[in-house]
């Protein structure tokens, strides 16, 4: 089962104050943490917590979350991820740096938000690879590169929110390299209720079956700064692996690895009160299906 942490009701020593969530940074032991708190009748705190599980099983590196209570509050705990005397600059302020004009302080909606703009940006010489992180094969050469299992976990748990300030880069002791992935929360239907996940699982209604409901997940990032809609979550995957084939190719093989029990495995250790019977059926044919769909032979 995956551990609870009871966090003691001592003052946080600071709100964080970006991103939607309330959420309070802690010191554990001469660590810092993010305690952030999923929003109520969500599955926020699950999403969290297996979405992290999952870019574990894909190799990628990854924010931490446990599940935690503070002050009878509900959420999850992440350690800092940036090192010591490090700094984690975000997609929007990067971008407004090479782009002038450029909308840093809109978060939603951001069509200047492009594939082609985070290719050119993480395809730039001097950004690396997380240092301490081992890339699948020799495939996996540019931050780009690894930027794609990011946006194949995307395809796989219907993630919608890789807006411009849910990735970013660190820069550490002179060097950039991107940072892991972080911010998962909204994936895996976790916002639908058990009626919605009920019918939709079961409805003879092509149009509304969970079939159907998979391929309408959207991310954050656009095609390009006239599309009027951002990239489905698939397309966008497959856009960026034309740009990066071999890379692509190890992260699908990755996919194609990952035995169905592993997942299942997974939500068998959250704790019972966390997800219902339905929400857990409905996040594992999403995933079954999303992972049908990356890996099925394109014409
Ligand atoms: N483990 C971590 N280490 C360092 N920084 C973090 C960590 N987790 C989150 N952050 C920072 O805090 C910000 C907010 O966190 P996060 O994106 O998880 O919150 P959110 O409220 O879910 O955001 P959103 O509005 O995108 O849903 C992030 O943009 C990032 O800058
Ligand atoms: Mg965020």
């Amino acid at each position: 089962m995956f551990p609870v942490l009871l966090l003691a009701d001592d003052a946080p020593d600071l709100l964080e104050q970006l991103g939607t969530k309330e959420k309070y940074w802690f010191r554990i032991d001469g660590r810092r943490y993010l305690f952030k708190i999923g929003r109520p009748n969500t599955g926020e705190n699950w999403s969290e917590t297996i979405a992290a599980e999952l870019a574990g099983l894909l190799g990628l590196p990854h924010a931490h979350y446990d599940l935690a209570i503070w002050r009878g509050r509900k959420g999850v705990l992440s350690p800092l991820f940036v090192p010591k005397g490090g700094r984690l600059i975000l997609g929007n302020e990067l971008l407004a740096e090479l782009h002038a004009g450029y909308p840093r302080h809109e978060v939603r909606r951001v069509k200047d938000h492009t594939l082609g703009r985070i290719h050119a940006l993480m395809t730039h010489p001097e950004i690396g690879l997380p240092p301490a992180w081992q890339p699948p094969g020799n495939t996996v050469g540019t931050a780009f590169d690894l930027f794609l299992g990011y946006l194949l976990l995307d395809a796989w748990i219907a993630n919608q929110d890789r807006h411009h300030e849910n990735w970013g880069l660190i820069h550490h002791q002179g060097r950039i390299y991107l940072a892991p992935t972080f911010d998962h929360a909204a994936s895996m239907g976790q916002n639908e209720t058990d009626g919605t996940r009920q019918d939709r699982l079961s409805t003879k209604d092509r149009g509304r079956h969970i079939s159907a409901y998979v391929t309408k997940a959207r991310s954050a990032i656009y095609e390009g700064k006239t599309s009027s809609k951002p990239l489905l979550t698939l397309e966008l995957f497959q856009k960026a692996a034309a740009k990066s084939p071999q890379a692509a190719e190890s992260w699908l093989t990755r996919l194609r690895q990952i035995p169905d029990n592993a997942v299942e495995t997974l939500f068998e250790q959250l704790p019972l009160d966390e997800a219902t019977p339905v929400a857990r059926q409905f996040a594992l044919t999403l995933l079954a299906l999303n992972k049908q769909r990356l890996l099925e032979p394109r014409p």
